[in-house]
């Protein structure tokens, strides 16, 4: 068994939004500097923690599966709602999964952490016969973002998007990567220290340079070229940065699915949150061809290859 059969997807509907109109009245900016700079427009923003807004999409991504068959859930997540338990284990209590075998865990590689948590399912449902495993990635970004520091609190919203997988002979190839680094990206534990520190400019640089590396590694791997491939989905963090790939590739920009002037960056919740809005507007049809890339804090990064 090679990869993943998606089942089904859900993500959180949060109806709170956050637009550049009001940012302007928050920090020195404007609408024109924010969308010609990210291309976002709004933000979505809950005073939901990361759990809750988990459970929201989990229950949607769950609803029409036999539950029974679950035995893995996957939380990836740099805004856990406890040091302990993890998210993971409070998603099942909350899906009321608690009387059958089951291994939940977090996965912390900030907004590579869906694509390392797709690689590791893979390979541990390998092991598991025909259990199903549930992946999520969820973000409460606003409960760690300065509303005073217009370098961040632009970039960044709240989000979770979920994904049911099980076992397949589908194509699966990934890449992972990382760098110790805490210069260009943080947000520590801190009290004196606390929200998202970024260096706009340096994280740039790093993702337009291991985007196409990751790109290019589960191509290679897989013996393919991106004329194969239905979609790319990218980490949603800035427009000028997928642009700058798609230019790259001299490749139509619509392979390059973006949300992010609806949504923002909403990191490890990113890339399954755009997967469940495009399954949900019927963009992705079984055998398709996508690669999601991760790139962010850690340094972390890496891509999968996946057949839907
Ligand atoms: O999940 C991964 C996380 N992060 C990312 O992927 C972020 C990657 N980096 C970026 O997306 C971009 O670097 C930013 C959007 C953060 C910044 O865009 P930039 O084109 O790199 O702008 P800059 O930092 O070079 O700043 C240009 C100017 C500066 O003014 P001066 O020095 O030229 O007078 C900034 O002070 O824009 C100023 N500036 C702003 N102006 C209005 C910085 N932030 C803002 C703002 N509104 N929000």
């Amino acid at each position: 068994m090679k990869g993943l059969e998606v089942l089904s997807t859900g993500y959180a509907k949060i109806n709170h939004i956050l637009d550049n109109q009001q940012l302007e009245k928050m920090v020195d900016t404007s609408d024109e500097w924010i969308v010609s700079r990210t291309g976002i427009k709004k933000r979505h923003i809950s005073c939901k923690n990361s759990v809750d807004l988990a459970i929201e999409a989990a229950k949607e991504a769950i609803k029409n599966i036999d539950q029974s068959k679950i035995g893995l859930i996957v939380c990836a997540t740099m805004t856990p709602a406890n040091r302990m338990p993890s998210n993971a284990c409070l998603i099942q209590a909350g899906l009321n999964l608690n009387e059958q075998d089951m291994m939940c865990f977090d996965i912390s590689a900030a907004c590579s952490g869906f694509v390392y948590a797709m690689t590791i399912v893979n390979s541990l449902l390998k092991t598991m016969d025909d259990r199903y495993a549930l992946i999520i990635g969820s973000e409460q970004l606003s409960s760690i973002i300065d509303y005073q520091d217009r370098n961040t609190c632009i970039l960044f919203g709240d989000g979770a998007g979920a994904m049911v997988v099980k076992n397949s002979q589908h194509a699966f190839y990934s890449y992972q990567n990382s760098a110790g680094n805490q210069e260009v990206l943080s947000a520590k534990n801190d009290p004196q220290d606390y929200f998202l520190k970024m260096k706009g400019q340096e994280v740039f640089k790093f993702a337009i340079k291991v985007i196409p590396e990751s790109i290019d590694q589960v191509l290679n791997q897989a013996g393919l070229t991106l004329d194969d491939i239905d979609y790319v989905i990218c980490h949603q963090a800035n427009y000028r940065i997928i642009k700058h790939v798609y230019k790259k590739y001299r490749c139509p920009s619509d392979k390059f699915y973006m949300n992010l002037d609806e949504y923002g960056n909403t990191s490890a919740a990113s890339i399954p949150l755009a997967l469940a809005t495009m399954n949900e507007k019927g963009l992705i049809k079984k055998g398709m061809k996508l690669i999601l890339v991760g790139f962010g804090g850690g340094l972390t990064w890496g891509a999968t290859l996946i057949e839907w």
